[in-house]
């Protein structure tokens, strides 16, 4: 439960690189010791917009990721509705994507996630939940693409997006090769992509071979962005997205383009930047 630890202080922060001078991070990043902490903080945030708007008499644009990094996030959302601390009925969700083609029944669509993780449990207008349609037919996805992107313009665009990271560097699944000004699209998955789905469909051979995702375009319009990561696993990836050179290659690396783009870390994942790998190599 998350009010064990409700009182996020700066102080609990590792390290951010807000203030300080480190020419290789390109990105802004913040490090706290568990997924945990990292979770509640994503969440405190993502709480305060959703007020702020209510306090305006406006609708809350969000932009909504799926996959293991998020789940905390949404836990602890769903947590604080239950305790009459949050109503999502001026929210407005945007999901980045869904396998392609995908029932929303099975267990595997993003369909299912979202509705487990969060929509059941909140109490968040129907109407209002957008989720690419794996249901779609073939012939009218390219129109229905553009119609999602028209539908977030519509809205005024995305408040706060909340993405995870592929370890292909994709945001979205957007895999490597797209470009910075991508739109909402289909695509096909990499190879790598597929391999960390298989477990999934108990079967790398089951995983869908394409996807629809929102482009990098439709992601970098959001007026903010937060970028969670956890694990040793994704540490490279990290890495790279934050200190490498903008690269159609690493599509995580167009954020650092982007003016309100925040990478929250845990221990493992940012493990790997330069300044906690090889420290004696950055100027004091
Ligand atoms: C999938 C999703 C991405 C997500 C990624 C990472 O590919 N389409 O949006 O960021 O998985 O997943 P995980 O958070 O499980 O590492």
């Amino acid at each position: 439960m998350y009010f064990i630890m409700d009182f996020v202080t700066i102080q609990d922060r590792l390290f951010c690189n807000d203030s300080e001078l480190c020419t290789q991070e390109k990105i802004r990043t913040i490090v706290y010791d568990v997924p945990q902490r990292v979770s509640l903080v994503a969440a405190l945030r993502i709480r305060d917009v959703i007020q702020q708007k209510q306090r305006e008499g406006k609708a809350c644009v969000l932009g909504l990721a799926t996959g293991s990094t998020p789940c905390k996030v949404y836990a602890i959302l769903c947590e604080m509705h239950v305790r009459g601390e949050l109503s999502f009925r001026n929210v407005h969700t945007f999901n980045l994507d869904e396998y392609y083609p995908m029932q929303k029944t099975s267990q595997q669509s993003y369909y299912q996630f979202m509705h487990t993780h969060l929509f059941s449990q909140v109490d968040i207008p129907q109407e209002n939940i957008h989720i690419p349609d794996g249901e779609c037919r073939f012939e009218d996805v390219q129109e229905y693409c553009q119609h999602y992107d028209q539908q977030i313009a519509l809205l005024g665009g995305i408040d706060l997006q909340l993405l995870g990271i592929g370890k292909t560097g994709h945001i979205g699944f957007n895999e490597p090769g797209s470009q910075a000004d991508s739109t909402t699209r289909m695509i096909y998955l990499d190879k790598i992509t597929k391999a960390d789905a298989a477990s999934d469909f108990y079967n790398v051979h089951h995983v869908p071979r394409k996807a629809i995702t929102m482009g990098v375009g439709s992601i970098l319009g959001a007026k903010r962005i937060l970028i969670l990561a956890f694990g040793e696993g994704k540490a490279g990836i990290v890495r790279t997205s934050i200190e490498g050179p903008v690269t159609s290659q690493v599509p995580a690396s167009y954020l650092q383009g982007h003016p309100d783009c925040t990478f929250f870390l845990d221990t493992a994942s940012c493990a790997s930047l330069t300044r906690f790998s090889c420290p004696w190599t950055i100027k004091g």
